[in-house]
Order: structure tokens, then sequence, then C-alpha cells
């Protein structure tokens, strides 16, 4: 099912039928770096971490990861979409695209996209996302998003330091 369409790219729920690219991307050494190692290593494990994944979140929260693709030819680039994860006080927003799509603004229109969507349409007052301290092209990116930094967090799966950024613009102030 498409949610959205950009200028070049379209974004639309996975399917198990992307098990294969699924099953590359994270295996990319940047997605396994930055995001971590889901344990994808068979078509068979992409496909039980899109139904568990993705396809489980469409199911609970009408929202998830989506497919990202250009228009005209459907090459899919990456993933990009919201997550409502236990562990975070608000939707996060997240992707991942392979290397070879990276540096033509492809990931920054996605998410553009997403973050518009997750405004107007699921009515999110904020948006949140994790990154590690050392993901440079991630947080360039959340800044063209208009993100901002708000406080680190210790990611309680990994114990991993993490940069939480937010739309909010204004924080409240501790006393
Ligand atoms: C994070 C990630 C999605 C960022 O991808 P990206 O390609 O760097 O991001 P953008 O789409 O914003 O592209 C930016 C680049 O495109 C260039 N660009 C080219 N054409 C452009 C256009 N039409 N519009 C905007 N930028 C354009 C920009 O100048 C910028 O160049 P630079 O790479 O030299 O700085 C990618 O690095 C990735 O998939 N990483 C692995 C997974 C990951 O870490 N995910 C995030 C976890 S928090």
């Amino acid at each position: 099912m498409k949610v959205l369409d950009t200028e070049r790219l379209t974004l639309r729920e996975l399917s198990l039928a992307d098990a294969a690219f699924i099953l590359k991307l994270l295996n990319e050494p940047s997605f396994l770096q930055y995001i971590g190692d889901r344990n994808v290593r068979t078509l068979d494990d992409a496909r039980n971490y899109l139904l568990q994944g993705p396809l489980e979140s469409y199911r609970r929260h009408g929202f998830g990861l989506l497919l990202v693709e250009t228009k005209a030819a459907h090459i899919p680039l990456g993933i990009c979409g919201l997550i409502k994860r236990e562990s975070l006080p608000a939707v996060d927003i997240g992707f991942a695209f392979l290397p070879e799509f990276w540096s033509q603004g492809y990931a920054l229109e996605a998410a553009s996209a997403i973050v518009a969507y997750g405004k107007e349409v699921v009515k999110l007052n904020r948006i949140v996302a994790i990154v590690s301290p050392d993901n440079e092209r991630s947080i360039r990116l959340l800044g063209k998003l208009g993100l901002s930094f708000e406080r680190m967090i210790t990611w309680p799966e990994d114990g991993a330091e993490l940069k939480l950024y937010t739309t909010d613009a204004v924080r409240s102030v501790q006393k």
C-alpha cells in the first residue's frame, strides 16, 4: 500500500515480498554499526523480521517503517518511517538507505515527508530520534529535518549512550 509520494520517491508499506531487500539492507556494515545487528541472515529471518517489526507496527499503530523506492522505476533505496518503542517518550523517526544511494538527498526527501506525515496525518505533536554520537551523517540529516539535540540517554537494550533529538524547539527548564 502506497502511503506517500515525494518529488522523486514513493514510500509504501513493506510486505513479505521485500525480504531480499531487507536481508541486504540489514547486513550493510553501516546498518550493523549504527543501528544494530537484527540477526537477519536468511530470507526466512527477513520475513520474520518483517512480520514482527514493520507489519506488526502497521497493525498495532497504523504506521511503521516504510519502503522508500524511486517513483519511476520502483528501485528500492532504503527504509524510513515512524516507530513506537516502549523505551522512548514519543514516537521516533528511523531511516536507513543502501550506501549506493547516499549523498543524493534521498534520505532527506523521504524523512521530510515522514515528519510532515507524522505531524499532519498521525497528529503527533512531537517526534524524536535516537542516534549514536559518532553517526555524523544521521546527525546532519536530523539537523536538516529541524530536530534538535535534547539530551543523552542510556539505551536499555544494550546500555549504549545515544543522543536523543526532538522536534520540540523549547525544552522544559529543570529545577
Ligand atoms: C543516515 C543516512 C540515511 C543519511 O544518508 P545521506 O545520503 O547522507 O542523507 P541525505 O539524503 O540527507 O543526503 C545528503 C547529501 O546529499 C547531497 N544532495 C545531493 N542532491 C541533493 C538534493 N537534491 N537534495 C538534498 N541534498 C542533496 C547533500 O549535499 C548531502 O551531501 P553530502 O553527503 O556530501 O553531505 C545514511 O547515512 C544511512 O542509511 N546510514 C546507515 C543507517 C543509519 O545510520 N541510520 C540512522 C540511524 S539513527
